[in-house]
């Protein structure tokens, strides 16, 4: 076999700051450590959120995460991140508004929500919907970042019609239009479920909403920079940002946790044997763990506070507004219980803290979302982010293109394929 040592030679085409002049004509980079699935790597500088995982702490612009819960709604939190300071009063009333005049959808759009299969997973339908959407932005080819703007707004606001259309759609339930009167969160929660929220509901839904808004560079939001880098366009920059949310190692663990809980776990007494036999099989247990937190995810802890107000108040456990929770309620303990003693048994066995998707799934529940509406909501909150990151990758872009290391051989003999 003809193999040979990987090299760059340094030809005049070559010549550039990462080549090295001197034998064995090693590409300098190609000499560099490899950080495999780039952890602890910085690709650039961010004003938009800062975590620090040693003690757990998020702030967004520089507000801590907790402020922002208790003090804020989801349209400030957009605002926040996109123009990166709080609004004024009339700022604040003219984006809420901007907000709800881009709630509608293109009727082409919903003829292909129709026109979808049946029993496809709600963020496929989500992550191809707004792809569609592109083709109909009033704002077209104008990149500016003006014009960006008002895209991302336009999908910050369509994303919940999208996702309550099409979860109705598959339900064969009837469409709720969009409301001109309620919050972001309120008339979110009602095209979904049909129901127009107490303000508790309200409350505890904007909550929620706000906790998945931004987090740095995960890899949803390093999808999203990505493709904007190229120069591309912010829906196609949303379009990658949510293929990638779906995977069950970011967004697509809230799902499952919740799959587990009422699939495989239902009774406190099994919790403990089922986790041990997750870990014994070597299998990850969903909802646990985090690439940046070594402590607990302060997401999590808001929303483990939620979950216990939630679960721990009878009047609300005992009407839970969702079919799959009758379908399940006689033969499962209280939720809120299970996933402490799960949180317990982790920490304890593993020092494996907790992370977004554990606490949110029991939280959503109690508010009668359906499970399959958990990752998409997730979507639905960090479409802010996205747009936030879009627009500040933009404002100072650097294609991002880092290196792979090849390791294979080289100098192969191509054989003909009838000799092969
Ligand atoms: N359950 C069981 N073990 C876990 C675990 C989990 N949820 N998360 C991490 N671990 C263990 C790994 O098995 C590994 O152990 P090892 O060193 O003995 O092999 C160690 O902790 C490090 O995990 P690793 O997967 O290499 O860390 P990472 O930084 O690459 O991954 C996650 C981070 C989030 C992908 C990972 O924790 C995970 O898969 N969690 C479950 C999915 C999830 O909840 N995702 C949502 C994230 S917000």
């Amino acid at each position: 076999m003809n193999k040979r040592t990987i090299s760059c030679e340094t030809t005049d085409s070559f010549a550039c700051d990462d080549y090295n002049e001197e034998e064995p004509k090693m590409c300098k980079l190609d000499q560099a450590k490899t950080y495999k699935g780039l952890v602890g790597i910085y690709v650039d500088e961010s004003t938009i959120t800062y975590i620090d995982g040693l003690k757990g702490e998020l702030y967004y612009r520089g507000y801590p995460l907790h402020d922002l819960v208790n003090n804020s709604s989801f349209e400030e939190v957009a605002y926040l991140l996109i123009y990166g300071r709080l609004p004024t009063k009339s700022e604040f009333s003219s984006f809420q508004d901007e907000l709800i005049k881009e709630r509608n959808i293109p009727d082409n759009v919903l003829t292909i929500l129709k026109s979808f299969p049946r029993n496809t997973t709600r963020i496929e339908l989500l992550r191809t919907s707004v792809s569609a959407l592109s083709l109909y932005d009033p704002d077209d080819y104008d990149f500016s970042e003006e014009a960006n703007i008002r895209k991302g707004i336009r999908i910050i606001a369509k994303i919940p019609t999208v996702l309550a259309f099409s979860h109705r759609i598959q339900g064969n339930l009837p469409l709720i239009e969009p409301s001109d009167d309620l919050s972001h969160a309120c008339n979110y929660y009602f095209m979904m479920t049909g129901e127009v929220p107490n303000n508790e509901f309200t409350r505890y839904f904007d909550k929620i909403l706000i906790c998945h808004m931004d987090h740095s560079i995960n890899s949803s939001t390093f999808s999203c920079r990505v493709t904007v880098s190229t120069l591309s366009d912010m829906y196609s920059g949303i379009t990658s940002a949510i293929g990638t949310l779906r995977g069950p190692l970011h967004g697509g663990a809230n799902e499952r946790v919740m799959n587990s809980i009422l699939g495989e776990i239902k009774k406190k007494d099994n919790a403990i044997p089922w986790a041990k036999s997750k870990l014994e099989n070597k299998e990850k247990i969903m909802g646990f763990g985090h690439r940046v937190y070594k402590t607990w995810d302060p997401r999590a802890k808001i929303l483990r506070e939620i979950s216990r107000e939630l679960w721990s108040n009878p009047e609300i456990v005992e009407k839970i507004p969702d079919l799959q929770h009758e379908e399940h309620k006689e033969d499962i303990d209280n939720i809120f219980e299970i996933t402490e003693i799960l949180t317990d048994f982790m920490i304890k066995t593993k020092n494996i803290y907790p992370n977004v998707d554990f606490y949110s799934a029991g939280a959503l529940h109690a508010l009668g979302i359906p499970t399959s509406l958990f990752t998409p909501l997730f979507a639905a909150s960090r479409s802010a982010g996205w747009v936030a990151h879009a627009i500040e990758q933009l404002s100072d872009n650097k294609l991002i293109r880092p290196r792979l290391r090849y390791i294979g051989e080289l100098d192969k003999k191509y054989v003909n394929v009838d000799e092969r």
